[in-house]
């Protein structure tokens, strides 16, 4: 079932273009990639060029990637910061992808803009690797993300998982949901009502799984197998006066875990802010860095599938 490499030369524009057979062959070569060894991983990718762009701040994302193609024997090239390139000096997205393309096997782009990421693949001839797009999507962030689950839990049928947080401009929420309705699970929704789940989304998200919406989390904390935080997107509120308003309404500190079940997973895409307290980070529930570092293997599988028609 799983033999066929559906990813080589691929675009990885939103989690919405994969299967639930594409995601478990990901999660299976993710599995694989981690047996072998340091020399059979730098075969997957010699002699093949990362390029990345980003033009919003990147921490996990940029390493992880640069990380998997250093692993996988190859060289990362690429823009952190606009400012230091001729970005700066108007130059658009469009010229950038098309330079950019001429350096590099397989792109990876962080953009503010919803939409930028399909823009890209159209011009580009090497593939694109949506690493976020505006407040729209960050798929290979939902395929860690479900990868976390599936290992910390053996499966993701029959979970109940809430999702707090910004659930309004937090990309990383749409793309995790859009994966999500490929399982079998029980969604619970945690904000506070202004920043709910769009009403354009809402509709599809409901016709297929089963979503209810909650103000608190004290309500529904009992009976979650999975709690996915998220930060406030501040640089996504249109005016900041919604954002101060909104700043610090939820904190996940050890007094939740006394109602939760005992192995409640907490994770988090992570940077947290003061969403999460540190008295949780050395508690068995925390596995927002172990979910980090299963992003580096993820995408190192990604990147293998990515560049070579048949890697394992
Ligand atoms: C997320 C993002 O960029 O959407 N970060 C990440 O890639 N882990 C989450 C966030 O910034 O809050």
């Amino acid at each position: 079932m799983f033999s066929k490499n559906h990813f080589f030369g691929k675009d990885i524009v939103s989690i919405r273009d994969f299967s639930r057979n594409d995601l478990e062959f990901i999660f299976d070569s993710t599995d694989k990639i981690q047996q072998l060894t340091p020399e059979e991983k730098s075969e997957l990718g010699k002699g093949r060029t990362l390029g990345y762009i980003f033009y919003e701040p990147s921490t996990r994302t940029r390493m992880s990637f640069e990380a998997a193609m250093a692993a996988l024997g190859g060289s990362s090239i690429g823009i952190f910061d606009s400012k230091f390139s001729a970005i700066e000096k108007g130059e658009s997205l469009a010229d950038t992808i098309r330079i950019i393309d001429l350096y590099s096997d397989v792109i990876v782009l962080r953009h503010a803009r919803d939409g930028s990421s399909r823009y890209a693949a159209e011009l580009s001839s090497n593939p694109i690797i949506n690493a976020g797009s505006g407040s729209e999507e960050h798929p290979t962030q939902a395929m860690l993300d479900l990868y976390t689950i599936f290992k910390e839990k053996g499966r993701i049928d029959n979970l109940t998982i809430g999702i707090v947080g910004d659930l309004k401009y937090g990309r990383t929420v749409y793309s995790l949901l859009y994966g999500l309705k490929n399982y079998h699970v029980n969604v619970h929704l945690i904000s506070p009502p202004s920043l709910a789940i769009r009403k354009e989304s809402i509709f599809e998200f409901e016709r297929i799984m089963n979503i209810n919406h909650y103000d608190y989390l004290d309500d529904i904390i009992p009976q979650l197998d999975v709690l996915y935080v998220t930060r406030i997107q501040k640089e996504r509120f249109p005016d900041t006066q919604e954002y101060e308003k909104v700043k610090g309404t939820y904190r996940i500190d050890e007094k939740i875990l006394d109602d939760a079940k005992i192995d409640l997973s907490i994770m988090h895409p992570l940077p947290r802010l003061d969403e999460i307290s540190h008295t949780i980070d050395n508690t068995k529930n925390a596995i927002y860095f172990k979910q980090a570092a299963y992003g580096k293997e993820l995408r190192s599988a990604l990147l293998a599938l990515i560049l070579n028609e048949d890697p394992f």
